[in-house]
C-alpha cells in the first residue's frame, strides 16, 4: 500500500501525459465503435465487404494502441535495440537490397556510406534519402531507435559505430526536431499517410474525407494548411489527435497533412 503512494509521488510528467492520453482515448474509442455500429446497421441490406474490411482494419488498428496506452500508463516506453528495429522495420528492403538499399552484412555496399559518417547516416534514415523512406516508413520509431538500427546495420558492413543509450542520444534527437517545423514535404508524407492515416482516409471510414477527393476536401482546404495541421494534431470530431498515434513526430504529421492537402488540389 505504502509503495503505491511512493509511486504516485514520483509520477513523471511523461507518465501523466500517457495517462491523460489513455483517458481521452477510451471515450474516443467508444465514439468510434458507436459510429461503426451505426454504419454497420445502415449497410445491412446492401453488404459492402470493402467497407467491412476497412472497419475491421480500423478496429484492429485502434485496439492494440488502446491496450498499449493502458499498459504503458505506469511504465516508461522501452526503446527497442538496433537489431529489434532492423528486424521489424528495415529488413524488408535492407536484407535483399530492394530498391537499391545497401544490403545487411555487405561491406561493398556499406563502405562508401560509412564514409559519410554516423551522424549523416542517422539523419538520412530519420529524414529519408532518395528511395529510403523517412524512418523506414515507420513514424513510431524514435530517433534513438533509428540511430541504434543504423549502427547495427552499418557495423554489419564494417563500421564500428557506437549506438546511443537512451540519454546519450538527446543531442542527436534535437537536430531533426528543429528541422521538423519547416515546410511540409508531401512526398515524404505519402509513407506516413500509408502507415498512420490510410486506415480511415483511404476509404472514408467513419466520415473521414478520402485522399484525393476534391469535393470532400475543398471546404477543408479553404481553412488553410495551418488550421488543418492543428486539427490533425489535436483532433476534431471523428479525427483522432495525430491519427491516434501520440508518438508520431510532428514533422511526419506535417508531411502527411501536406500530402492530403496537395492530393486534393491544395497549393502549399
Ligand atoms: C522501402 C525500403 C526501405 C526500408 C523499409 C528501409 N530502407 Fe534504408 N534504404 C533504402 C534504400 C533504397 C536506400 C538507398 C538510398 C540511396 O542511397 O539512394 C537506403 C539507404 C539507407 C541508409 C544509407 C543512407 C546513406 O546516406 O547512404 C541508411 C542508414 C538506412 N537506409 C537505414 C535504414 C533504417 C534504419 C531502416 C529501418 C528503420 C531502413 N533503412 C528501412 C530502402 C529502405
Ligand atoms: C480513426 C480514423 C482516422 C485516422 C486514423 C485519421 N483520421 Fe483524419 N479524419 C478522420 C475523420 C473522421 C475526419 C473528419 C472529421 C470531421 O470533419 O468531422 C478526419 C479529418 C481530417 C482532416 C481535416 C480536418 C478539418 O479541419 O477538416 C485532416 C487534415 C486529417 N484528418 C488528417 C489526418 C492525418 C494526417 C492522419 C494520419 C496521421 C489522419 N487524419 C488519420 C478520421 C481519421
Amino acid at each position: 500500500m505504502a509503495d503505491s503512494h511512493v509511486k504516485m509521488a514520483q509520477t513523471t510528467p511523461q507518465e501523466v501525459i500517457v495517462a491523460v492520453v489513455a483517458g481521452l482515448l477510451a471515450p474516443l474509442l467508444a465514439i468510434v465503435l458507436i459510429v461503426q455500429l451505426v454504419l454497420g446497421f445502415q449497410k445491412e441490406h446492401k453488404p459492402d465487404t470493402s467497407g467491412e474490411a476497412a472497419q475491421q482494419a480500423t478496429l484492429s488498428r485502434i485496439k492494440p494502441f488502446a491496450q498499449l496506452a493502458a499498459l504503458d500508463a505506469s511504465a516508461p516506453k522501452v526503446e527497442k535495440s538496433g537489431q529489434e528495429v532492423y528486424d521489424t522495420a528495415c529488413t524488408a528492403c535492407h536484407a535483399a537490397g530492394a530498391l537499391g538499399a545497401p544490403k545487411f552484412d555487405n561491406k561493398g555496399d556499406w563502405g562508401p556510406r560509412i564514409g559519410k559518417g554516423y551522424d549523416t547516416l542517422i539523419k538520412h534514415a530519420i529524414e529519408g534519402f532518395n528511395q529510403m523512406p523517412a524512418r523506414g516508413g515507420n513514424g513510431d520509431l524514435s530517433d534513438v531507435e533509428i540511430a541504434r538500427a543504423v549502427a547495427y546495420m552499418a557495423n554489419s558492413g564494417g563500421a564500428s559505430f557506437k549506438a546511443p543509450e537512451a540519454e546519450a542520444a538527446a543531442p542527436a534527437a534535437a537536430a531533426p526536431a528543429a528541422a521538423s517545423s519547416s515546410k511540409p514535404d508531401p512526398a515524404k508524407g505519402k509513407a506516413v499517410f500509408a502507415t498512420n492515416c490510410a486506415v480511415c482516409h483511404a476509404t472514408g471510414v467513419a466520415g473521414a474525407p478520402k485522399v484525393g477527393d476534391k469535393a470532400a476536401w475543398s471546404a477543408r482546404i479553404s481553412q488553410g494548411f495551418e488550421t488543418l495541421h492543428n486539427h490533425a494534431l489535436n483532433g476534431i470530431r471523428g479525427m483522432p489527435a495525430k491519427g491516434g498515434n501520440p508518438n508520431l513526430p510532428d514533422a511526419d504529421l506535417v508531411n502527411a497533412v501536406g500530402y492530403l492537402f496537395t492530393e486534393a488540389g491544395g497549393k502549399l
